[in-house]
């Protein structure tokens, strides 16, 4: 994650065509999503702030983790905006049309270390996100230490507010899957496991 960047917010750009993830994704789902629902946060964001120059400074992750100290008539649609900018990010880039990418050995062991297996990671990703009742996100994510952890977080929370580093999110609001899979959670996330950009996960932990 960059954190230089602050102020005005920018969508960073699709890391591949929209069609590249396809057919787990299909090219339309993926475009509403990044170019509509994605570059909104990033919209509303930089409207809130127009308006408090003193805060232009901060990088997303120090807007979501200081949102104690903004005030009030801010505080919830910065959390809002701020972490459904973030996640989005994220997301987005930690997918992929190249999906063979190899783990490292270190990374894998790490993993093996926290979850027995890979296989066993991604179904406890898939548990977490088929257990957020609405919408919301599923998170991979790891502590200072280096310890992993599954998370399933509501609406656009993120790992920083648990003081957790994000490593991987998994969409479970329904613009990201309804228009290719409807109700069908389960097709979509056993789906999206096939495009998962695991050498990017892996930077993010050893970047942490
Ligand atoms: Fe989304």
């Amino acid at each position: 994650m960059n954190n230089s960047e602050h102020f005005p917010f920018a969508v960073r750009p699709l890391p591949y065509p929209a069609k590249g993830l396809s057919p787990y994704l299909s090219a339309r789902t993926l475009k509403i999503h990044h170019d509509g629902h994605y570059a909104m946060y990033i919209q509303k964001l930089n409207k809130i702030l127009e308006c408090f120059p003193q805060y232009q400074k901060l990088p997303l992750e120090a807007l979501i983790l200081k949102q104690a100290f903004l005030p009030d008539e801010i505080r919830n649609e910065i959390r809002i905006n701020a972490g459904g900018a973030l996640n989005h990010m994220l997301y987005f880039e930690c997918l992929t049309p190249a999906p063979k990418s190899r783990l490292s050995d270190e990374f894998k062991k790490i993993i093996c270390d926290n979850f027995s297996s890979v296989d066993n990671l991604a179904e406890l990703l898939k548990k977490a996100a088929l257990s957020i009742l609405g919408s919301g996100f599923a998170y991979l994510a790891s502590d200072m230490s280096g310890k992993m952890h599954v998370l399933a977080l509501k609406n656009t929370e993120t790992p920083i507010e648990e003081r957790l580093t994000p490593l991987l999110p998994i969409d479970m609001w329904e613009h990201a899957y309804y228009l290719q899979y409807q109700y069908n959670k389960k097709d979509y996330l056993d789906c999206i496991m096939n495009v998962i950009n695991w050498q990017r996960v892996e930077m993010n932990y050893f970047s942490r």
